[in-house]
């Protein structure tokens, strides 16, 4: 694999700056974002009256932890533009969730906003390896999704070529992929273990094409996954994160010559941990559920918003903005097996060690006489057989996660495939 280290001189100075820098910026900015949202949004002036906090009582980067918590449901109370801190004439886009869960969550993004967010993105992208020049090619979702809009102006904004090609028709993808010779992919992991099938199927090794870095994010994924993308195609594989209630992807980002978690840009969003289930702030160095306030935002300013993804907080590496681990899961997708938290991040990870396995798979809930049960489906490479894969893959469940999960494996095919975030669970829990 090449090396893709970003030359220090086109990094921003933020980048590189000291901690001090860094938190007298963060205050200053963070003092104007809590008056901003406190003066031109009606939900948080009520919630900070009723807690009896003021802007003014914000006088250290610490007192933070005096606001009350956002949450996803207030959002979607204040559907569909009620969480805006400017006339609506004023927002130059929205996006939104998807809404499977209910009402879709909107956020607005000004003209400003839009340009803070193409540059988070460059920055993410180089940080990823990318360079000015460079053809990209973009596999995220366009739409109301902040995944294929948010990478497109980055990567522009960042000097390159882009094509627009959103996610789907994957025979298409590899077409593109071999005639255009883009240097950079953007995709959902999940999505480009298909594209990367869809290679093999046609005879062609993946190895050989011209991708020398992948910017995956939007979903889970582990370290394992990591070196199988790595292996497969002979190239970086970078985590991406964010999320549309924050800004969508370039919230955070690894740097390809660490990657050693994921450096947060912290000029523009403030990160804490806390506990998930009192709220709780924890310090650094502490497993908890992730929030973020938005620093510059002015369509959307977000106060202490619960993310719902655990997480850790560490110390700048490669930048001097705080780093978080790769992201676990979310608190929504724990599954509590018999006392146990389980994440499917961990099932993958004990996927990836069975030589003989795909590392596409989904897990199904069952409820038999009011116990829940969960299967394992996942497809065969060939060549092993069934029974051996099941049983080795059982029972480093059982030593690893310390759960008895049954295990299905399947013929190449049989899992559904992602053409975007891979759907995981599926929960069948009625009683039987
Ligand atoms: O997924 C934004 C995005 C697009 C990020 C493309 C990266 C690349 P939402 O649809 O609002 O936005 O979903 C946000 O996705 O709270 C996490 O649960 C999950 N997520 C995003 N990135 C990662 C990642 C986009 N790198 C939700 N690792 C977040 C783990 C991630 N989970």
């Amino acid at each position: 694999m090449k090396d893709l280290t970003a030359d220090p001189k086109t990094l921003d100075p933020i980048e590189l700056a000291s901690r001090d820098e860094i938190s007298s910026l963060q205050l200053q900015r963070m003092k104007w974002s809590v008056r901003h949202a406190y003066n031109n949004v009606p939900f948080y002036k009520q919630k900070f009256d009723s807690v009896g906090v003021h802007p003014d009582h914000l006088v250290g980067l610490e007192d933070i932890k005096k606001f009350p918590l956002t949450t996803k449901q207030d959002l979607r109370n204040n559907y569909p533009f009620g969480m805006f801190a400017v006339p609506r004439s004023e927002v130059s886009r929205v996006h939104a969730s998807s809404g499977t869960t209910g009402k879709p969550t909107v956020v607005g993004y000004t003209k400003n906003d839009l340009d803070v967010w193409a540059k988070v993105m460059a920055r993410s992208m180089r940080a990823s390896g990318t360079k000015k020049g460079d053809l990209v090619h973009i596999a995220y979702g366009y739409g109301l999704f902040t995944g294929g809009l948010g990478a497109h102006y980055g990567a522009e904004e960042l000097g390159c070529t882009v094509v627009p090609v959103s996610g789907g028709m994957t025979a298409r993808q590899v077409t593109l992929i071999e005639d255009f010779k883009p240097s950079t992919i953007m995709v959902t992991p999940s999505y480009v273990l298909n594209i990367l099938d869809e290679f093999r199927k046609n005879g062609l090794d993946p190895r050989e094409c011209s991708l020398d870095v992948g910017i995956f994010g939007a979903e889970p994924w582990t370290n394992a996954m990591r070196r199988e993308i790595e292996d497969a195609f002979d190239m970086h594989a970078v985590d991406i994160y964010g999320l549309s209630e924050v800004m969508g992807p370039g919230v955070a980002n690894e740097c390809v010559e660490t990657k050693d978690g994921l450096h947060i840009w912290e000029d523009h969003f403030y990160p804490e941990i806390v506990d998930p289930s009192s709220g709780n702030s924890l310090p650094d160095g502490e497993s908890g559920e992730l929030l973020f306030t938005s620093l510059t935002k002015e369509a959307f300013p977000i106060i202490r918003y619960r993310t719902r993804d655990l997480t850790t907080l560490r110390p700048g590496t490669a930048r001097s903005m705080r780093r978080m681990d790769k992201v676990t899961g979310r608190s929504d997708d724990m599954i509590i097996l018999r006392g146990v938290n389980v994440f499917p991040t961990q099932i993958e990870e004990q996927i990836l060690s069975v030589k003989g396995l795909a590392p596409h798979f989904q897990l199904e809930l069952t409820r038999v006489k009011r116990l829940d049960q969960m299967t394992v489906h996942v497809e065969s490479l060939g060549g092993h057989s069934d029974t051996d894969l099941s049983s080795l893959l059982t029972s480093k469940i059982k030593d690893t996660v310390g759960i008895s999960a049954k295990v299905e494996i399947k013929k190449t095919g049989e899992v559904p495939r992602s053409e975007g975030k891979a759907v995981r669970i599926l929960d069948n829990r009625v009683e039987r």
